[in-house]
């Protein structure tokens, strides 16, 4: 991607059917996130945002903000960007920003095409993202592009280990989790061996290791 002046991707128009599909039903399902979401996944983002480490004064990305539950675990944090397909979730955001204090940049766009220069951020984080995103390669290279060298992502998400492939009843249920929820069946090595960052630390995050929390750096 480019990183001349003027000249970065555009944020939106463009997009394809399953980021409008995308967008329709997280706006249909921002009322009830939290209630279905917060409690079961607390734990894993306090420890994957402490693997992180964020400074104070490092600018950082929540790309697929949602409605901000990470925001919890960012309260020293004073530079921080957030973007989502979704504006009922960033609605959510913004007021969760507001009661804790933050001041947080919030967009509608595209997290395949970020309208943002290149090398601009110190970190960023992927949370329950690169399982439900349409193109999670495109994604991870637009991260990297305007990730500053040596800046770290951090994700926290589903995946199928690399080495296997769906026994069948798992690539069945694909076809209806990957519609109402996220894909089960993506693999993290397909995801980042496209990109030149590389992986300094994976671990497992519950249910045998389906969820797993991850750190990559550029
Ligand atoms: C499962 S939620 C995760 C939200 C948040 N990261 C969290 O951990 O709670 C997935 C989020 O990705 C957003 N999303 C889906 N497709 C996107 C895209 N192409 N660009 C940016 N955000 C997208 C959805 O709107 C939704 O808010």
């Amino acid at each position: 991607m480019s990183g001349e002046p003027g000249r970065f991707p555009r944020p939106e128009g463009g997009a394809g059917f399953a980021t409008r599909y995308n967008r329709w039903r997280y706006n249909l399902y921002a009322p009830v996130y939290d209630r279905v979401v917060a409690a079961f996944f607390a734990p894993r983002r306090r420890r994957a945002i402490a693997l992180l480490a964020p400074r104070p004064d490092e600018r950082i990305l929540l790309l697929g903000a949602g409605t901000g539950l990470d925001l919890d675990y960012l309260l020293g944090c004073r530079r921080l960007t957030a973007i989502d397909v979704s504006d009922g979730m960033l609605a959510r955001l913004h007021r969760r920003a507001a009661r804790l204090g933050l001041e947080v940049e919030a967009s509608v766009m595209d997290g395949q095409r970020l309208a943002f220069p290149d090398a601009c951020f110190d970190a960023v984080i992927l949370h329950l993202i690169l399982a439900v995103i349409p193109d999670p390669v495109a994604c991870l290279r637009e991260v990297e592009r305007v990730l500053k060298p040596g800046g770290r992502v951090v994700v926290f998400d589903k995946f199928l280990a690399d080495h296997q492939r769906p026994v069948w009843w798992r690539a069945a249920a694909n076809q209806l989790t990957r519609i109402i929820a996220t894909d089960i069946n993506r693999q993290l090595g397909v995801i980042v061996s496209p990109t030149t960052l590389h992986i300094e630390h994976d671990e497992s995050a519950g249910m045998g290791g389906f969820f797993r929390i991850v750190l990559l750096r550029k």
